[in-house]
């Protein structure tokens, strides 16, 4: 099937293909998390495609960038540069690997392998987007990732994370072990290879957004998005609402 061209409207056109990692499979064989094309795809348009007049321009910090998916994407719908941040080498050395067969200009993008809170309380320089997917449940250092996001400078933070079901500001402790490459990296807190890690509910995001100075100023609607790609199947934690992706806006 020919790639649609999506028009996000805005003036700098960004030119994101509707389905975009149709045109893009190396990213299903990069990574065994979540990778599954369809839920990619829908995945993209929430993250992407919707946020495409904010990301066009701009300098963004890419967290748990993983296998380096969500920073090409961002780099394809119009970002200057991007930085990844990855605990994981193996995931870092495949992002490297994709993007210089790509042919991405090395001087548009940096990959970080580290733990996501030390790199940001060390200090990252400034931002104007940054990205939080598939995070936010595989870490229970909420001040440091909120203070290190804060200090960026960043105007737009655009998450995406599981949730807890409830409307009360709460997070669900489980552990995760270090083997998954999906989930938290051993860190200084660890003990015996696993890691304490929660899942917060919507109500709980949106006050560590708040605590830091981040108003939620919208979240793609699922059902439409489900509406407008009748054959694109497997968004079903999106559409049970057991995962969320919001934007959220700085106050200052
Ligand atoms: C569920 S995957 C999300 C990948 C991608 N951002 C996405 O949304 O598709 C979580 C990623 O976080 C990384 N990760 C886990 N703990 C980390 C930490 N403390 N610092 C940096 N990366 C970490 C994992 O290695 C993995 O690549």
């Amino acid at each position: 099937m020919a790639a649609l061209h999506f028009d996000c409207g805005s003036a700098l056109k960004c030119n994101t293909p509707c389905m975009f990692f149709d045109d893009h499979p190396e990213f299903l064989e990069t990574s065994s998390t979540a990778a599954g094309k369809d839920r990619l795809n829908l995945r993209h348009v929430a993250i992407i495609e919707e946020h495409c007049k904010i990301l066009s321009g701009s300098r963004v910090l890419d967290i748990a960038s993983h296998d380096g998916r969500w920073s090409f994407a961002a780099l394809q719908a119009g970002a200057t540069h991007v930085t990844g941040i990855e605990g994981r080498g193996h995931l870092v050395a495949l992002a490297n690997q994709t993007f210089a067969s790509k042919g991405i200009d090395p001087s548009r993008f940096r990959f970080i392998h580290g733990d996501a809170h030390d790199t940001l309380t060390a200090g990252l320089g400034t931002f104007d987007v940054v990205m939080c997917l598939g995070f936010l449940y595989h870490t229970l250092r909420y001040p440091e990732l909120f203070a290190g996001i804060r200090a960026t400078g960043a105007r737009h933070v655009v998450i995406d994370t599981r949730v807890f079901a409830g409307g009360a500001r709460v997070v669900r402790l489980i552990k995760n072990p270090k083997e998954i490459d999906s989930m938290a990296v051993e860190d200084r807190f660890s003990y015996e290879g696993k890691t304490l890690v929660g899942t917060p509910s919507v109500s709980a995001v949106v006050h560590m957004l708040d605590t830091y100075g981040f108003d939620v100023a919208s979240q793609p609607d699922w059902a439409r998005i489900r509406r407008e790609h009748p054959g694109v199947t497997k968004a079903r934690q999106y559409e049970r609402g057991e995962r969320v992706t919001m934007l959220a806006v700085s106050r200052d």
